[in-house]
């Protein structure tokens, strides 16, 4: 198939801009398209068949459901039952923005893109060209992220590029997400609403406007199975092993880790805050990302930078925990499930196993 791509120019009318692709979609076909926490692969939400597509052109196992996208609140009566105050609360403070509630499904919603289940996610993306294209196209639209499945999602049309030229009809290009990392998803059928994927909307933020919030314990607890199906998966991962390194002490033993890696004749793969960095080595085997000045900066390049290290074909990648305060939860569980749950523990003058495996290097 012969992938279209448009470059939307910001001083030329949108919609005229997005005419063919909302038409493709209205026929039934996968679009890319830009939100501002990660790329959509977009298809009619209403249609079993163009949802089968996403899928296909995804690789994504069929038991993991996909996300409804709509263009205004009033499309949420047509898609849910039974709406709870919380959700209803959710919608008012936090849409368009990076929140997606899981409520109860109505009878339009085919069970193609639920995976089965009798709930579905829906979400008001806080974008112009999604907006924009949703409103054109007429239905809700189903999209997960435009990556392949297992791969780190794409924050830019190259990074889409990488992964769907070829396999879907067209790839809308809108600059960078803002955001860098997937929504949080919200159970609002549960008494009491559960994060079941941290992102954009922090915990805290949540707190705030509903008091009690609790966090699926598969999200934190290994043997336990996450509530939202896609969060069992190894998910954005790089192409080489990572490892990521937690604790106070993680400068000096993210230096030591360099050290021993490159002795071993590896290229590795760092992302580290910016004193870290500034101690290793300069050599060619040595890939190094400094994090930037907030979390935001860094959730915003994290999965740029997983696609860079592939890139560079590094051997090993080695990253260093943050704080899990506000946007530090969705960067670490991120971060823990690229690294496969290879994590080490920082302490004075050592490094211990958590989870996973040690590199032989060590
Ligand atoms: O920011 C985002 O949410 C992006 C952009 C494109 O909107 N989309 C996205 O979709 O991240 P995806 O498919 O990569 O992740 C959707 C997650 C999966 O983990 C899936 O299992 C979960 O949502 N999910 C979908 N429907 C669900 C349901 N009814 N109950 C529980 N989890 C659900
Ligand atoms: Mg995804």
């Amino acid at each position: 198939m012969k992938t279209k791509f448009w470059h939307l120019n910001k001083n030329e009318d949108i919609r005229t801009q997005l005419a063919e692709a909302a038409k493709l979609i209205r026929e039934g076909e996968v679009v890319a398209f830009p939100t501002e926490t990660v790329y959509g692969l977009g298809a009619n939400g209403l249609d079993s068949k163009a949802a089968k597509k996403i899928f296909a052109a995804k690789e994504r196992p069929a038991d993991n459901p996909l996300i409804l996208h709509i263009a205004d609140k009033a499309a949420m009566g047509l898609l849910a039952v039974d709406l709870s105050p919380n959700a209803v609360r959710l919608m008012d403070e936090f849409w368009p923005g990076p929140l997606t509630l899981i409520v109860n499904k109505s009878i339009i919603v085919p069970i193609e893109v639920t995976a089965g289940l009798d709930t579905v996610a829906v979400r008001m993306p806080d974008h112009p060209i999604a907006k924009a294209l949703i409103e054109l196209s007429g239905c809700p639209i189903a999209a997960p992220s435009a990556n392949k499945s297992g791969k780190p999602s794409p924050t830019k049309a190259t990074a889409v590029q990488e992964d769907m030229d070829g396999v879907i009809a067209g790839i809308i290009d809108g600059g960078i997400s803002d955001i860098g990392v997937e929504s949080t998803i919200v159970d609002t059928t549960s008494l009491v609403p559960t994060i079941l994927r941290p992102g954009g909307v922090t915990l805290e933020m949540l707190e705030a406007v509903l008091g009690a919030v609790e966090i699926d314990p598969g999200l934190l607890l290994v043997n336990q199975k996450p509530k939202a199906p896609g969060m069992k998966y190894r998910h954005y991962a790089p192409k080489a092993e990572m490892y990521l390194i937690e604790g106070v002490f993680a400068a000096e033993q993210i230096s030591f880790f360099v050290n021993r890696a490159t002795k071993a004749g590896k290229k590795i793969g760092v992302l580290a805050d910016a004193a870290t960095v500034s101690l290793l080595a300069n050599s060619s085997q040595v890939v190094a990302h400094s994090w930037g000045n907030t979390q935001a900066e860094l959730a915003e390049k994290l999965y740029d930078y997983l696609r860079c290290f592939d890139q560079e074909e590094v051997d090993v990648i080695v990253a260093q925990g943050v704080s899990e305060e506000a946007l530090g939860l969705a960067i670490m569980n991120r971060m823990r499930k690229a690294a496969g749950n290879n994590i080490l523990k920082a302490e004075r003058g050592k490094l211990l196993l958590q989870r996973g495996t040690i590199p032989s290097f060590l």
